[in-house]
């Protein structure tokens, strides 16, 4: 599993420029990587022990972005334990909505109650702290990387 599945849940376009800097990063350190920014769970071999790498903005009131809500129908109707899944989840939001960073919020709680393990803490970007959150993702990012040579080794 030394693949690194990175899923993109992203309206404007923001998540997905920090998503993509992420993989600049890991590819770096010789991760192979594989970009979903139209997640699809058939793509997904759930047999397999797998490792995602989820960033998540929130839109609406608390709301999922339009590109993940089909992904997660698609989880909810899995009926197995997500248990050969690993995952590092980063949220961004804006914490002037009382429902900050809610959709990774959601996310993590779900994925925990299908057997899925987090690998390490989430990370919560906001933007009215961080006007270039690819620089906050990319202060983080060399605690995950050595969980992930951890967990593959
Ligand atoms: C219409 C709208 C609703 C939003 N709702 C929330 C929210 O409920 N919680 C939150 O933390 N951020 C919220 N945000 C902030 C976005 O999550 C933030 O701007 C993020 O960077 C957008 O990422 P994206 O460009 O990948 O879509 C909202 C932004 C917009 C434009």
């Amino acid at each position: 599993m030394s693949q690194i599945e990175i899923l993109v849940g992203s309206t404007l376009g923001g998540t997905e420029y920090v998503a993509e800097a992420a993989q600049a990063l890991l590819e770096e350190a010789f991760f192979d990587t594989d970009m979903h920014l139209e997640p699809d769970l058939n793509e997904m071999s759930l047999q397999e022990e797998q490792i995602w790498l989820v960033f998540l903005s929130t839109h609406g009131a608390g709301d999922y972005p339009e590109n993940f809500k089909d992904f997660m129908e698609q989880l909810q109707s899995v009926n197995a334990p997500l248990d050969g899944v690993r995952y590092a989840l980063v949220g961004i939001g804006d914490s002037s909505y009382d429902t900050f960073c809610e959709a990774a919020k959601n996310f993590d709680y779900i994925l925990e109650e299908m057997g899925a393990q987090r690998i390490g803490e989430r990370l919560e970007i906001d933007v009215v702290d961080h006007a270039m959150p690819e620089d906050r993702m990319a202060d983080w990012i060399p605690l995950l990387i050595e969980d992930l040579n951890e967990l593959i080794d």
